[in-house]
């Protein structure tokens, strides 16, 4: 595509977008001047789908009429609600069905997933990490590494990307899974990092990992919903992701969980048991001696959090109308490559202002990550005044997402224009 910086180029392509009629799915905020944003902060909490509020609703409808029947009557019953999610949430990764369950919150499911596939031994214990990943999963196996009587100093390998480089280069990391060998006990890497926006070769570390004889996982925070996926396939291990971000399901909503369905026969694959994990058939037996569901949803404990799930449900909706991933896919690039178009007409040396996400797209999401070495805040001030919602990141960074679900073409350029308003000031 041939991009340029006017608002006809920008009014053509949304005219020509078959996408283009879902964002009046979305709740857009406000500006300053009254105006809708051009919201750019998907990467952080995705907007509010407009069948949220009756989805919720619904619900509670449905308590109100129903009390505790609600687990067990009407169009959606509570005890079961999380397995209608499952298809949907698998096609948002790649999965099947019965290799996705949809509970809890990021953080703790991967926790949850660290407790079956870190065991470390005396021997292999080690965890390969992106360097700079996202500070709970630095947390979370720190602490992981500790709850095993290890130090986490020297369980945990962080890969940096080679000096004078910003992202990480797939041989390295190949080259760094050899080397480590039947020491390693895990590979846990973002699919997609959240400062820099690269998108690792998630196939190519699951096939490095698994020749060396570790598990592979990964955070999908940032790539489930924004690029497609193909963990089944790709043979990856386990996976979670949140889904307040390009899944839009709200602050805090609800998170998914994959477990490839070779592990789905191992029930005494060792795993921190609840309830609602137990074999459903026989769960209100209320009797002693776990037997797992097969499946992801084995790993459940509690009963499903049905309102938060109500959100993901409307929001998968919106996005299963839209075709699901692979057509957002397209007008993703091509947003992007715009956004990527404008910043580099600006023409300002990278001693100033330098894109540290991928210029591949296959790299890449719908982030660009602006690394901004002198005035940064200025800047990223001036573009929140101009109606230009993006996140800024510790020390320097100013992330954009543009969204396919709801940006539009306009959005970018507006945002386009803020920026070169700023460097002709
Ligand atoms: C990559 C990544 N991992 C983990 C988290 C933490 O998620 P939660 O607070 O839902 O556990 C986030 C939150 O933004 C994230 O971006």
């Amino acid at each position: 595509m041939t991009y340029d910086a006017s608002s006809a180029f920008a009014a053509a392509q949304d005219a020509a977008d078959p996408l283009a009629r879902f964002r009046a799915e979305f709740h857009v905020p406000l500006g300053p001047d009254g105006r809708p944003v051009a919201y750019f902060c998907g990467n952080s909490l995705g907007l509010l789908p407009r069948g949220a509020r009756a989805a919720v609703e619904a619900e509670f409808v449905a308590w109100e009429t129903k009390g505790v029947e609600g687990h067990f009557r009407g169009e959606r019953p509570w005890t079961t609600y999380q397995d209608e999610l499952a298809a949907p949430a698998a096609r948002v990764v790649g999965a099947h069905a019965a290799e996705v369950v949809i509970m809890n919150t990021l953080t703790v499911n991967l926790h949850l997933l660290l407790v079956s596939f870190y065991q470390p031994t005396a021997t292999r214990y080690k965890v390969l990490m992106e360097g700079g990943a996202f500070p709970s999963d630095q947390y979370a196996l720190e602490s992981q590494a500790r709850l095993h009587g290890l130090d986490p100093a020297e369980a945990i390998v962080e890969m940096l990307p080679r000096p004078g480089e910003h992202t990480l280069r797939t041989e390295d990391i190949e080259a760094k899974i050899a080397e480590l060998g039947a020491s390693l006990a895990t590979v846990i890497f973002g699919g997609l990092n959240y400062y820099t926006g690269q998108v690792y070769d998630m196939a190519a570390i699951t096939r490095a990992g698994h020749a060396v004889g570790a598990t592979v996982g990964f955070d999908l925070a940032h790539a489930a919903g924004n690029v497609p996926l193909s963990l089944h396939e790709w043979g990856v291990d386990y996976a979670c992701w949140c889904t307040y971000k390009y899944l839009n399901s709200g602050p805090g909503g609800t998170s998914g969980v994959f477990i490839h369905e070779r592990f789905h026969k191992r029930p005494d694959l060792l795993r921190l048991a609840g309830w609602w994990g137990h074999d459903p058939a026989a769960r209100f037996e209320m009797k002693k001696g776990f037997r797992p569901t097969p499946g992801a949803a084995g790993w459940q404990l509690s009963c499903g959090q049905v309102l938060p799930m109500a959100v993901h449900r409307a929001s998968l909706d919106v996005l299963e109308a839209a075709g699901g991933l692979l057509p957002l896919r397209a007008k993703s690039e091509q947003l992007t490559g715009y956004l990527e178009f404008l910043i580099r007409q600006l023409g300002r040396p990278t001693s100033e202002l330098e894109i540290i996400t991928p210029a591949d797209p296959t790299q890449r999401g719908c982030q660009l990550s602006l690394l901004v070495h002198q005035r940064g805040r200025a800047l990223f001030e001036h573009l929140a005044a101009a109606g230009i919602v993006g996140d800024w990141r510790e020390p320097n960074v100013i992330r954009l997402a543009p969204v396919p679900l709801y940006n539009s073409f306009e959005d970018v350029r507006r945002a386009g224009a803020a920026l070169a308003g700023f460097y002709d000031s």
